[in-house]
């Protein structure tokens, strides 16, 4: 008997869908379809256990449960009444609907997520005279609804919590970005392990942790749990040799050439902390420094970093002087390397006098950005 494959949707920061599908395809995904913010891809269900633990860029797993053409929110309530929500997961488990959608006609999209509460309510009531319980800050099951202009698409998700909470960072500072949008920077940078990679505004070290994970081939998701454990399907003797699969294949905690500096000490205790916490303090040089002044740590290498944005008006003037000298330092002290710059700027390469070899296109969050490459040779071409 051939069991029909499962249809997933993976979420990602923008700009990452590319990397996602390859990172899917690697885990044994197919029928790979890339869109706006993420990938659509089938296969069997404990594919959703591969890759909830081995997606370095995922922001979660969808699961498609159902869905149909609407019209209304009685169309939805309706669609949703007909799936079987007991044989999905245990009326016993909290549960919460989310929505989102792009060019829907309804008025009210929280009118339309509660009607989906209903239904999944009223099924289970039918069944067992009993309903889930709501719970919007730690639910265990999360119903999603997607709704273009005419099908709404209903998912369970297999994540939980983001993917990007690896369960490693315990202090975020001051502007941290995801853990997944460091790996997506780190994977367009086309770093290997072995090379030094280096963050010289590193900040809390998110992106430091990222390639100390690559390098010691530590899953993102091996300190943590996940939402498909709480659902029916759920098979443990299936997951556990793949979490044992995966631990197994990871490498000893041993010094990398893996760098981080930043100029301020409460960054660096940030950093510090987190690497303590993760068990990577071994792994991963960290010093104390100004950016502008210090040395790269080796004669080649890849720059990985997001130097700080201005928001307040003061911020930005200062900004506008540290860019250029930003430049000089690439160009004086980092010869032989190759530096992926991430920023909203849209003005970097002509404040900071390079030639960017290339410009990636991404969010992180809502904020667009790019990430600037620049290979520097000793004289570097000035713009
Ligand atoms: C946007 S944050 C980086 C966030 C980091 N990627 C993370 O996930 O935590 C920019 C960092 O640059 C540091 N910084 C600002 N000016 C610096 C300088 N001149 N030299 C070194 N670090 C600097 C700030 O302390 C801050 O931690």
């Amino acid at each position: 008997m051939t069991m029909k494959p499962e249809k997933f949707f993976a979420t990602c920061p923008r700009g990452l869908e590319a990397l996602l599908a390859d990172e899917l395809r690697v885990q044994g995904a197919e029928n790979l379809a890339p869109t706006y913010g993420g990938v659509a891809f089938s296969g069997k269900f404990e594919l959703c256990y591969r890759v909830n633990l081995h997606s370095r860029l995922a922001s979660r797993v969808l699961w498609r449960i159902g869905g149909g053409e609407y019209d209304n929110e009685e169309d939805i309530y309706q669609g949703s009444l007909s799936l079987d929500w007991p044989s999905l997961f245990s009326v016993e488990r909290s549960i919460v609907v989310k929505m989102t959608a792009q060019k829907s006609p309804l008025k009210s999209l929280e009118f339309a997520t509660l009607r989906i509460k209903d239904a999944v309510c009223d099924r289970f009531r039918d069944a067992c005279n009993a309903r889930p319980d709501v719970d919007i800050r730690e639910p265990e099951i999360r119903i999603h609804a997607f709704l273009t202009a005419t099908v709404c698409t209903l998912y369970l998700d297999t994540s939980g919590a983001s993917l990007f909470k690896r369960g490693l960072r315990v202090q975020a500072g001051a502007a941290p970005i995801n853990e997944n949008l460091a790996a997506g920077l780190i994977k367009l940078s086309g770093w290997r392990p072995g090379v030094p990679l280096f963050d010289p505004m590193c900040g809390s070290g998110t992106i430091l942790m990222e390639a100390a994970q690559i390098a010691l081939n530590i899953a993102p998701g091996s300190g943590r749990h996940f939402g498909f454990e709480n659902l029916a399907r759920f098979d443990g003797n299936v997951w556990t040799p793949i979490k044992e699969a995966a631990a197994a294949a990871q490498l000893p905690a041993t010094a990398q050439p893996i760098f981080g500096r930043d100029m301020f000490g409460s960054s660096l205790a940030d950093a510090r902390v987190n690497l303590e916490a993760a068990g990577l303090d071994q792994v991963i040089e960290l010093k104390q420094g100004n950016v502008l002044e210090v040395p790269a740590p080796a004669d080649h290498g890849v720059i990985v970093t997001n130097p700080p944005y201005g928001v307040r008006i003061g911020e930005q003037a200062e900004l506008l002087e540290f860019y250029p000298k930003l430049g000089d330092w690439l160009k004086r002290k980092c010869a032989g390397w190759n530096a992926y710059i991430l920023s909203a700027d849209m003005e970097l390469p002509k404040r900071i006098r390079l030639s960017a070899t290339r410009r990636t296109p991404l969010f992180n969050g809502a904020l667009e950005c790019r990430l600037f490459e620049y290979k520097i040779v000793a004289g570097s071409a000035r713009k």
